[in-house]
């Protein structure tokens, strides 16, 4: 008999996944900034609408900014409406707008916590949130140690308190080493999430399913069958308006020390023994020790001169507003790094991100040996290409498997085709954004889909070895126009040991 299946409504997903989470009270510092528009208010959004949040809750934005909380609301409501992913409903709206509130205070001055701690008694009266508490760190981490300090010293005595903070968590491993000790000395590990928002991705999360989920890919999961693994984090998008943020980091504490180094944890880790957080963050974090510090011929810098995106002119990034005119700041990074470890000795895996490169793609290539001997005469040109698992993170999300095929008609001539699985197709739904997970994850503290503080000085530690040559030498920048795939030497990095990137 054929089953009939019928469509989900997408709508009441998750709805029967888990249990909504208990009563809280969310204060967002760095409300008047730009990922509280851009991403925390829509994720909110987002979840007011599936009714994944609980029937008793407060939002409070935070902020050095006088703002009624009328005018917070009207903000927020406009970066919904412009940032959200789902149709905009004036009753959700208005329900979630009733939970936000606002509060100026200045951390920086004695007793700057006061507007604050008022605000959150008075919800846990009005709106019942039970005392527990979630403080969202959306702040340069600069301004983090009196909030820490002052929201450590005032704990509430009943319900439990979370702190999320968003990256960049430190400048290098000194500085993060000074974070963690700081929170640490009134938060409890468990009580801390450090934002990757790479984690909160769902294509992120499929590739732990795809490898524990199918006994095919494990047994080839190694050295054994894997020739080499590329990791492609591309943006074409240029600085846009961070330009003082972006001088200071550049592309290796940007995306490198964080987003690129996680994909090569969850690329490379060893089975844990369940999904929880503890298991898995032990395994990433054995990768992350097990890998080899790339020596100065082995890691690439670029800078972006000007040049065209899709037809469209654009300026060089040291002609971008706030950006000095001599700057030295890399935009691009391409490094070949090894895991030492059983699994993966000798099997190099190339990383590479950048900004205003031809388009925006993430994808994690799994390359496999060669077929020992093929039995057929293949041209070398575009004939039999080993077999790629692709990995699609954004945009196209999806999964796709090279294989080679026999071309229909006479003769024997064989091509590379793909088998391609791509979530649009498949599920039919919208991908949640990586936000509304994480968000979603904290209040239910589940920490699975955070970094915890060895993680994250094991990414310092290796991100300060890369770095620590650059201080010599003065790079010819800019050293590839935008637009294109970053610099000569990027290619060089491959084309020396008989490989290249995998072709756009
Ligand atoms: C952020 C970086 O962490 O990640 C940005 O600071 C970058 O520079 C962004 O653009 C990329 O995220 P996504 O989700 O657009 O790939």
């Amino acid at each position: 008999m054929t089953e009939v299946v019928t469509a989900e409504n997408p709508l009441l997903e998750g709805l029967r996944m888990r249990k909504p989470p208990e009563p809280f009270a969310l204060s967002i510092f760095g409300a008047s900034g730009d990922l509280t528009q851009r991403k925390l208010l829509p994720a909110l959004y987002a979840l007011a609408l599936r009714r994944l949040l609980p029937e008793r809750f407060g939002i409070v934005g935070v902020s050095r900014t006088e703002m009624s909380t009328e005018e917070f609301r009207e903000r927020m409501r406009q970066a919904v409406v412009e940032h959200g992913r789902d149709e905009f409903r004036t009753d959700v709206w208005e329900a979630l707008a009733e939970s936000l509130s606002y509060v100026a205070a200045d951390f920086g001055m004695e007793g700057g916590e006061e507007p604050l701690i008022a605000c959150l008694d008075e919800l846990d009266e009005t709106r019942g949130t039970a005392g527990n508490r979630v403080y969202y760190l959306a702040v340069p981490p600069k301004a983090f140690a009196p909030i820490v300090t002052a929201l450590g010293r005032r704990r509430s005595a009943k319900g439990w308190t979370r702190l999320i903070v968003e990256k960049p968590f430190g400048h290098d491993l000194t500085s993060a080493r000074e974070l963690n000790d700081l929170v640490h000395a009134y938060f409890q590990e468990d009580e801390i999430f450090r934002i990757d928002h790479y984690l909160g991705k769902e294509t992120v999360q499929n590739m732990l399913v795809l490898r524990f989920a199918n006994g095919i890919f494990e047994p080839i999961w190694n050295r054994q069958f894997v020739d080499h693994v590329q990791i492609t984090v591309a943006e074409s998008l240029g600085i846009e308006s961070r330009a003082g943020f972006y001088e200071e980091a550049g592309a290796i504490r940007d995306v490198v020390q964080n987003h690129l180094l996680q994909l090569v944890a969850l690329t490379a880790m060893e089975p844990p023994i369940d999904f929880e957080a503890e298991a898995v963050r032990n395994e990433k974090v054995k990768v992350l020790r097990a890998l080899h510090t790339p020596g100065a011929k082995h890691v690439v810098r670029g800078q972006y001169g000007p040049g065209f995106i899709e037809g469209e002119e654009v300026v060089g990034y040291r002609e971008e507003a706030g950006v000095t005119a001599d700057s030295q700041t890399e935009t691009y990074v391409a490094a070949k790094i090894w895991v030492d470890n059983w699994r993966w000795a000798d099997t190099p895996f190339y990383i590479r991100t950048g900004k205003r490169l031809p388009r925006r793609e993430t994808t994690i290539a799994i390359q496999f040996k060669r077929a020992p001997h093929p039995p057929f005469a293949v041209d070398s040109e575009g004939g039999l290409r080993p077999n790629v698992l692709l990995i699609h993170i954004q945009p196209d999300e999806g999964v796709s498997l090279a294989v080679g095929a026999k071309v229909p008609g006479q003769g024997l001539s064989i091509r590379t085709v793909h088998m391609d699985f791509l979530y649009g197709g498949a599920f039919r739904l919208g991908l949640p954004e990586a936000y509304e997970r994480l968000i979603l994850d904290c209040l239910n503290g589940d920490a699975t889909l955070f970094t915890r503080a060895d993680e994250v000085e094991e990414q310092w530690a290796l991100v300060d070895a890369m770095v620590a040559p650059w201080r010599r030498d003065r790079p010819h920048f800019p050293n590839h126009a935008a637009g294109t795939w970053g610099p000569h030497a990027a290619d060089e990095l491959l084309h020396r040991d008989g490989r290249s990137w995998r072709r756009h």
